[in-house]
């Protein structure tokens, strides 16, 4: 279908434009051409007349000899008879001698001697068919007093003339259908040297959007036609990426809620079977089901949160809030479970004032994230390090820990979703891309610094509110309860 349209679109505007200049010229150096020839035939027989205008005179003048016998022998005698007709008339256009010999004609109308007795400069002349050729005739009137002869007229054949022309023009022809068979063949390459590869692309870019990510086109030229293959493969290896990313999310993402549900069902059948007797056994079993339950649902609950996130749908519920007191309690979430890791939490809760215009819940799911990943990413004996304090009216809070650290290389992708670094760990890849997004909507930075095997610190930035927005806020919020 492309093919076929950028073909007929050079077709119609850079072919057939080149056909009607070429046409144009053509036509307008033929033109050129004929007039060009049938002038120079025509300024010969005029100075035909003219020599013959000359001669007539002195023959006039002569008296010694008679007049007409001297004009009719002149005529009869006409050298160049061979080439063309001299003819010499009478006051009436009646022909009275012809260099042909031939018995004149009476009735011939002669247009041109018409033409030559009005015409300021005494000539005339006419060009048109006479019997099966077409023929030039030139007469011109002469001033020959006292005498019956009124004008010289020459007439002369345009057959070599126009075989002249004819072969000319035909030259033309040949020369113009040359450079339009050269413009067509070197217009086609062109058009094929886009068109091919064009059509190619979009047989890659097809198989691509079926799935096929391991489609790749070959660059053949360094253009932009180059360059599109380059961006096709480049979005064809990000789409393979995405793709790999997105299946190893969802293997993930299954895992991470298989493990709850087995432990929740484990329990229940135990405690079934046991038809709840064992108070102790019914006690660490519904214990154990309500934490499981309680993981789901804050699992569910950050997926549901970075769908809605990729959707553009994740609100915030802004206030005023103390970040600190959330990240001491994501900080308590986990104590009970370093303890259990044997990973040393250290958070030394200082005197800070620090309020913020946020979403409570989703800053304390940010602490959230980057404490479990702390934890998460070190090994027994190592040591979690939470910290906050105010730098330049920011709140800057810093968890920093000695696990297995970040390769150089991953540091800048692992805040993009499903990226994992490491898959030794469980995780399904969206913690930190989710911590960000918020973090960001709440106009603060998160950055990651790590030294791979030996630890990583995160640092997070939010701005406090200011005074007066703060003092506003508390009015505003006293008007609403009163
Ligand atoms: N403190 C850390 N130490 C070492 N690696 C880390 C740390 N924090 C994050 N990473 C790396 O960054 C990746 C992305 O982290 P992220 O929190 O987004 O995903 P996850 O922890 O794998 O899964 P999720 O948090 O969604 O359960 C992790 O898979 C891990 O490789
Ligand atoms: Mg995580």
């Amino acid at each position: 279908m492309a093919i076929k349209r950028i073909t007929r679109r050079w077709l119609f505007n850079s072919f057939g434009v080149i056909v009607v200049i070429i046409l144009v010229i053509e036509i307008a150096a033929a033109i050129g051409i004929a007039n060009y020839y049938y002038n120079s035939v025509r300024q010969t027989l005029l100075s035909r007349a003219d020599s013959a205008n000359i001669v007539f005179t002195r023959y006039a003048e002569d008296k010694t000899q008679d007049f007409q016998t001297q004009v009719r022998d002149y005529v009869i005698s006409f050298p160049a008879k061979d080439k063309m007709e001299m003819m010499v008339l009478a006051e009436d256009g009646k022909i009275l001698y012809t260099s042909s010999g031939f018995e004149p004609d009476d009735k011939t109308t002669l247009d041109d001697f018409r033409q030559a007795l009005v015409s300021p400069d005494r000539s005339g002349y006419y060009v048109g068919q006479m019997g099966e050729e077409r023929v030039m005739a030139v007469t011109m009137v002469l001033s020959l007093p006292g005498s019956n002869i009124s004008a010289v007229r020459f007439l002369v054949s345009l057959a070599y003339v126009d075989r002249q022309i004819a072969w000319i023009i035909s030259g033309l022809v040949v020369l113009g259908c040359v450079i339009l068979l050269l413009v067509l063949f070197s217009s086609s390459y062109f058009i094929n040297s886009i068109v091919n590869p064009v059509g190619e692309v979009g047989e890659t870019a097809r198989r691509i959007a079926q799935g096929d990510f391991r489609a790749r086109l070959t660059k053949k030229n360094d253009d932009e036609i180059g360059e599109l293959c380059d961006i096709i493969n480049y979005m064809a290896e990000e789409l393979g990426a995405a793709e790999t990313m997105k299946n190893d999310f969802i293997s993930s993402v299954s895992h991470e809620l298989r493990t709850p549900l087995t432990a929740i069902q484990g329990w229940g059948e135990t405690i079934l079977s046991d038809g709840g007797e064992d108070k102790e056994t019914l006690q660490k079993g519904m214990k154990v089901i309500l934490s499981e339950t309680e993981r789901l649902s804050s699992m569910v609950e950050e997926l549901l949160d970075f769908s809605r996130m990729q959707s553009g749908r994740l609100k915030l519920i802004m206030s005023r809030m103390d970040p600190v007191a959330e990240l001491s309690e994501a900080v308590m979430m986990y104590t009970e479970r370093a303890k259990r890791d044997g990973i040393h939490l250290i958070y030394e809760e200082g005197d800070i004032y620090a309020p913020i215009r946020g979403d409570k819940n989703k800053i304390r799911q940010v602490f959230v994230n980057v404490i479990d990943n702390a934890i998460k990413y070190s090994d027994p004996g190592g040591t979690v390090t939470v910290n906050a304090e105010i730098v330049q009216n920011k709140l800057v809070i810093t968890v920093s820990d000695t696990g297995i650290g970040i390769k150089e290389g991953d540091l800048g992708k692992v805040k993009t979703k499903f990226y994992k670094a490491n898959s030794t760990r469980r995780g399904s890849g969206i913690g930190l891309a989710v911590a960000d997004e918020i973090v960001t909507r709440h106009n603060g930075t998160l950055d990651i610094q790590s030294q791979y095997g030996k630890g990583t610190t995160v640092t997070i930035t939010l701005p406090i509110m200011k005074k007066q927005d703060e003092l506003a806020e508390i009015n505003d919020a006293a008007e609403g309860t009163s």
